[in-house]
């Protein structure tokens, strides 16, 4: 994913170091998950649902850094935005055809 840099090259400033709590959460969910399931086989399943919760959370930012990029015309940045929500899209999907092809029949 090239977009952050590719974004602050389109014109967007450069982020400040920020530490995001909800992602903080979502790694202590992606532990917690570790200690609960770790010997069993719903260990796999467990962690693409805690993949996909990321994967979520990054499509829920990325769209709004779009929709803003756009209204206030700065039109480079959306597209590299779009294409970077795209790209998690397809990861979220990739993901749930994993766990529905597979892992989860494992995990049941
Ligand atoms: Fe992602």
């Amino acid at each position: 994913m090239a977009s952050a840099i590719s974004v602050r090259m389109a014109g967007v400033k450069p982020p400040k170091a920020v530490k995001y709590e909800a992602i903080t959460g979502i790694l202590k969910e992606c532990d917690e998950v570790v200690e609960d399931f770790g010997d069993s086989t719903a260990l796999d399943a467990g962690m693409i649902a805690a993949a996909q919760t990321v994967e979520r959370y990054e499509m829920a930012s990325y769209g709004a850094l779009r929709t803003w990029a756009e209204e206030l015309g700065m039109n480079d940045a959306a597209k590299l935005l779009e294409e970077t929500l795209l790209e998690e899209r397809g990861a979220d999907q990739l993901l749930t055809r994993l766990a529905e092809a597979k892992v989860n029949l494992k995990a049941a």
